[in-house]
């Protein structure tokens, strides 16, 4: 794929791995519309806005919310009128629901984590298509987390998102064939256990490193990706 100013969309753009993308897509030309929930409030994308003048735009998004996202399709279509990469970056893992015990879940973590982590990057990507349609090479990713993945469980852990993660894995790959019939490529990607955040400061993985392998590995996903689960060296995964 070349990637002389491409057309991206980033959500979840304010810190963490989206913030990431957004700094190392500017700083190979790309053009780029970071979405995130308070755009006024990220003093790093108002410098970066600063820094690359006509090549970042920063759009508010609640990904959880259908009027939200309809707007932000909007803003791109005026923008640009096709988009050629959307990154399903936003995400969230309640803090105290990463090792509840039987008895003590959580009906509104679920809800939370699956409006967020499976809903909105579905329903993101389903307004996005006539976009993406018109993008040249198009693609989309999800990032998702192994933490969604079945083959992996051997406890109770963080149940809300990895229920939710899982669902996103199942969500990409169904689309991932009409996407596929437009000439859409797409993808789900595990990004590492990174230091963000949510990643948390004993994390290996620096956010410059995983978004290094993330774009390496969305660059050059093949004609036929069709929603396989990927690591971000582009190692698959188990489901
Ligand atoms: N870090 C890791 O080790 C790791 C591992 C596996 C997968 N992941 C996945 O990687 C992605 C990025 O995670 P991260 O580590 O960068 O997390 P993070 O530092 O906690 O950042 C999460 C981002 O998502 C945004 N967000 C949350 N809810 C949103 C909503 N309703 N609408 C729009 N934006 C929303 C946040 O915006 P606000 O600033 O407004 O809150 C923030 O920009 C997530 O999908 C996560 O599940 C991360």
């Amino acid at each position: 794929m070349t990637t002389s100013a491409r057309r991206y969309l980033i959500t979840g753009a304010s810190r963490g791995l989206g913030l990431e993308f957004v700094r190392q897509l500017l700083g190979r030309g790309d053009r780029v519309v970071a979405a995130c929930r308070k755009p006024g409030e990220s003093l790093a994308l108002t410098r970066l806005a600063g820094e690359h003048p006509g090549h970042l735009h920063v759009l508010p998004l609640d990904v959880t919310n259908a009027r939200s996202r309809a707007e932000l399709i909007k803003e791109v279509q005026a923008l640009w009128g096709a988009l050629d990469v959307l990154i399903n970056n936003a995400g969230v893992l309640a803090e105290n629901d990463r090792t509840p015990h039987l008895g003590q879940l959580d009906a509104d973590h679920f809800r939370q984590a699956f409006e967020t982590n499976t809903l909105g990057p579905l329903f993101l990507c389903e307004a996005a298509l006539p976009l993406l349609a018109k993008g040249e090479s198009a693609r989309v990713a999800y990032i998702s987390s192994t933490l969604g993945s079945i083959a992996g469980v051997s406890r109770l852990y963080t149940p809300s998102y990895s229920v939710s993660k899982a669902a996103l894995n199942m969500a990409a790959r169904l689309v991932a064939f009409p996407l596929g019939e437009q000439g859409i490529r797409s993808v789900s990607l595990h990004p590492g256990w990174v230091q963000t955040d949510m990643g948390g400061p004993g994390a290996p993985l620096q956010a410059q490193d995983s978004v290094a392998g993330l774009l390496q590995v969305i660059d050059h996903l093949p004609a036929d990706a069709r929603g396989e689960f990927l690591d971000y060296q582009g190692k698959p995964q188990p489901w």
